[in-house]
């Protein structure tokens, strides 16, 4: 490693990277004034400009003296992915882990990412530009966390239209209430702004990582779509594929994972995915796969050979790793970055400590669950704020923060006014704990079973037209 890469790699904030910038312009210009050896100059310059490379990727624009980033600039793009948020959370594509009974610190996250909070101002102006009721999870901060998405709002005031583009890696055949959380309010996305939309089944991900058949993590995407659809997306707008399939059948989709492969090197990989030398070949490839989707001409059924339509991606922050590496690349191929929006993870019925996890059947509630399951898992297994005993309890109050039920409530309590005086008689002592996880269970039993009667209505040939290539309706 020469001096040069061992300073870089010490910079992993755009803010960090902007004061080496400075102390290596002062270094160069006392080197000049005093006349320094020319091989000591010259070093001296070629960090310098390679830190100002650095930075103008990092920030996406060039390094001015006297004017440091400012907190909407990109966040590093060769940050490890196992990212330490609050001291003891972890969150990446396959970790989600923290000591906190209370979940995850988001606000640190949103820090350590380098991605913006979703405040009430957003809120408002989304709710002003789509002329509804901003959902429930825009209103309660499931979704807290975006990128560009005022650049989004902006052109769409000026008549530009966007899309989205969201996806599920098809591990299993039964995904779980967690799984549901991008794909409920990406279709209110595509309800209000009247946009298209394209959904990944990443099967050639699930057959690299886990101990599955090409043939088994085909079909998962099959019966994954099923699940899919039956959250009510328009078939006229949405166009799902499988990796498996889309990729060989799609010549502008692999040219544009071919431009991401050349951009990306296996040490940012490595940096940011955590991959090491044993992991096969095809692992350290796939972010280019996920990032593809994010450009528009990848699509040509749906927007022809145009490269400019601006995407926005729905998904839970573990995802964003991969986007910050798209994001990162995405100018140098001549493309727009796509724009994010994050939500929080929906917990494991344990505690908030982790996500909900397909791996862990006693952890989640499946899609596939019947009422007496849900029941018997709630029940059972989520985690409870209350006091030990019911003298207690009416005495001291229940800890609705740390109360699994209560927060499975915030997800799917349509309601405002009703959540609220669950959470106030609740802390008060006056709703029980056993209350409570009745409430939970009979929203969630209608809930799923409605799931289930949509996901019936399914058939192989509905899956199969949202499945084929075609022009999707809608007006750029
Ligand atoms: P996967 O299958 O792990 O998850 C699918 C989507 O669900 C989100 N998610 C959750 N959201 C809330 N609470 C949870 N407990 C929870 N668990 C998972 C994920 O963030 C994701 O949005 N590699 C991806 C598939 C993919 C994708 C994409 C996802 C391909 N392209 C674009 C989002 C956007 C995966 O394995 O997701």
């Amino acid at each position: 490693m020469t001096d040069c890469q061992g300073d870089v790699e010490g910079a992993s904030t755009p803010m960090e990277l902007y004061e080496k910038l400075s102390e290596q312009g002062v270094k160069v210009r006392s080197l000049k004034s005093a006349k320094a050896d020319k091989t000591k100059v010259d070093t001296a310059v070629q960090l310098l400009l390679k830190l100002k490379m650095d930075y103008k990727q990092m920030t996406g624009h060039d390094y001015k003296a006297g004017c440091p980033p400012s907190e909407n600039d990109a966040a590093p793009n060769n940050g490890p992915a196992a990212d330490v948020a609050g001291e003891d959370d972890t969150v990446d594509p396959w970790t989600v882990s923290t000591t906190n009974a209370k979940g995850v610190d988001y606000d640190k996250l949103i820090v350590r990412f380098g991605s913006s909070k979703i405040d009430q101002e957003l809120v408002d102006r989304i709710e002003k530009v789509c002329g509804q009721k901003p959902h429930r999870f825009l209103r309660r901060g499931v979704f807290f966390s975006h990128r560009d998405m005022h650049q989004v709002l902006d052109a769409y005031e000026k008549h530009k239209s966007f899309y989205l583009y969201t996806g599920r890696g098809p591990s299993s055949e039964a995904m779980h209430v967690g799984h549901l959380i991008p794909f409920i309010f990406t279709k209110w996305l595509q309800d209000v702004f009247d946009i298209p939309l394209v959904i990944q089944l990443t099967d050639d991900e699930k057959y690299l990582w886990k101990d599955l058949t090409v043939e088994e993590c085909h079909r998962f995407a099959i019966e994954n779509a099923k699940d899919i659809i039956a959250c009510g997306f328009d078939i006229n707008k949405t166009f799902i594929f499988s990796d498996l399939d889309y990729m060989g059948s799609s010549p502008e989709f692999y040219r544009n994972v071919v431009k991401i492969q050349k951009h990306v090197t296996f040490n940012q990989v490595k940096g940011i995915f955590g991959f090491t030398d044993s992991d096969c070949i095809g692992k350290i490839s796939f972010p280019a796969i996920q990032a593809a989707p994010s450009f528009s001409n990848s699509f040509p059924h749906v927007f022809g050979s145009r490269k400019d339509i601006q995407c926005l991606i729905p998904c839970a922050i573990d995802q964003d790793p991969y986007f910050r590496m798209t994001r990162d690349v995405a100018p140098r191929i001549g493309y727009p970055k796509p724009a994010l929006l994050h939500s929080t993870f929906f917990p494991a019925l344990q505690g908030a400590q982790t996500k909900m996890s397909a791996s862990d059947a006693n952890s989640s509630i499946f899609l596939t669950d019947t009422p007496k399951q849900i029941k018997n898992k709630i029940n059972k297994h989520a985690f409870s704020g209350g006091k030990d005993t019911v003298e207690e309890h009416r005495k001291y109050g229940g800890n609705a923060d740390v109360d699994v039920s209560f927060m499975y409530l915030t997800f799917f309590l349509e309601d405002d006014e009703q959540l609220e005086k669950i959470r106030q008689d609740y802390t008060s002592g006056a709703l029980l704990t056993g209350e409570l996880k009745k409430i939970l269970i009979e929203t969630l039993q209608p809930m799923i079973a409605q799931h289930q009667e949509r996901r019936k209505q399914v058939t192989d040939e509905l899956v199969k037209q949202f499945m084929t290539p075609r022009p999707l309706n809608f007006n750029l």
